[in-house]
Parts: structure tokens; C-alpha cells; sequence
């Protein structure tokens, strides 16, 4: 998609090209590849907002992976979180003794990947590390919260595309950016 299409006029800015992310997720890719060398972990996409970071992440790791999927809702179409987590689709294998990689969209305040965490170390997981797209550390209220994998510090704005929704658009935006926010202070 050309970056002066229509739905690239809701956009403040662009905060990170379809160039960088690329870049960052081929070094990132290489980088679990060597991390887990000899091993094959299970990576799991959560739904929906990580489903294109997670098809580009996992061409770039050479490992023997798996994959499954999980969905989980923490947002609604607000921008501003609840804290309720909610599973609305859950793994199809069991991850007992397995090393497990949460690839999420983008840490905000933490909770959601913070019951994550809990729920898929309870099942078993031999190791458990998180990749994200995105970190916004303004924002933290789990202050414990290891993020393993961040491929790009943002500052505090709402962001849409390459796989992150308001209202469930703008998911398919090539790029990364900061939505006008005249979109969502509409009445
Ligand atoms: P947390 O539980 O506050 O860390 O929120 C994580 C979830 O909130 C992410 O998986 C996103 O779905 C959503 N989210 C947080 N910030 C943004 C944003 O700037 N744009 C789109 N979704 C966001
Ligand atoms: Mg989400």
C-alpha cells in the first residue's frame, strides 16, 4: 500500500516506516535464532493486534518453531485500558515443558501481558519470554514486567497499523502511526 492513501490522512505522523520495522524485525529474528539455537520454542500470537508483526517475526527466526494462537481482550475499542483480561480464544496444544515466546503488539501499561505470564507459567512452560513490537515505558503500572524482545520504544501516543487497530482499522497500515486524535474525540 502507498503511504499517501486514504486512510494514512487519519495519521498525525508516521513514527516507524515499513523500512524500519523490517529491519528491526529481521534483526530480531536473527537474534532468537541464536538465543535459541538447538532448540524449538512455541510461539504464540496474540490476537489480533501482533498477526503481522508475528508472520514477518517468524520467517526471520531459523528454528525449527511452532506456532499457535491465542486471543485475548483487554481494550475493547477504547484507547485507554480497562485492566480486565479477558481469553477469547485459547491455545490448541498444551505448552507443558515447552520454551514458550508471547509475541505481542505492544506493552502499554503491562497487564495484559502480566496475566499472560501468569496463566501460561501455570501451565508449565519450561521458559517463557515476551517479544514485542512496541514499548511504551510512560506508561508501565506492572513495574516488574521483563520484556525480553522490544523492537522500538515509543513515546506515550495512540498508535495504529502494521497489525494495531482503533476500532479495529487501520490493522493492514504498512507503517506505524500516531492517529489524529480528532478520530477518536469525535462525539
Ligand atoms: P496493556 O495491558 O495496557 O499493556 O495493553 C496492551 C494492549 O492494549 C495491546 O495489546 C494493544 O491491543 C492495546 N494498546 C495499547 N496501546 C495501544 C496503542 O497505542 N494503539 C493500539 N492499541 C494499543
Ligand atoms: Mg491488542
Amino acid at each position: 500500500m502507498r503511504n499517501d492513501s486514504k486512510m494514512y490522512q487519519d495519521l498525525d505522523r508516521i513514527l516507524v516506516t515499513r523500512e524500519e520495522i523490517a529491519r528491526k524485525v529481521q534483526e530480531l529474528g536473527e537474534k532468537i535464532t541464536r538465543d535459541y539455537e538447538g532448540r524449538s520454542p512455541v510461539l504464540i500470537c496474540i490476537l489480533k493486534g501482533a498477526c503481522v508483526f508475528f508472520t514477518d517475526l517468524v520467517r526471520a527466526i531459523d528454528l525449527p518453531l511452532t506456532m499457535d494462537f491465542m486471543a485475548i481482550s483487554s481494550y475493547g475499542s477504547a484507547t485507554k485500558t480497562t485492566g480486565v483480561v479477558r481469553v477469547l480464544k485459547d491455545l490448541d496444544q498444551p505448552i507443558l515443558g515447552q520454551d514458550v515466546i508471547v509475541v505481542e503488539d505492544i506493552v502499554d501499561t503491562g497487564v495484559t501481558l502480566n496475566y499472560l505470564r501468569q496463566i501460561l507459567i501455570q501451565r508449565g512452560a519450561s521458559s517463557l519470554k515476551i517479544a514485542a513490537l512496541l514499548d511504551k515505558p510512560a506508561r508501565r503500572k506492572i513495574k516488574d514486567l521483563k520484556v525480553d524482545y522490544v523492537c522500538f520504544d515509543i513515546p506515550d501516543a495512540f498508535v495504529v497499523g502494521y497489525g494495531l487497530d482503533y476500532d479495529q482499522r487501520y490493522r493492514n497500515l504498512p507503517d506505524i502511526g500516531v492517529l489524529s486524535p480528532a478520530i477518536y474525540e469525535k462525539p
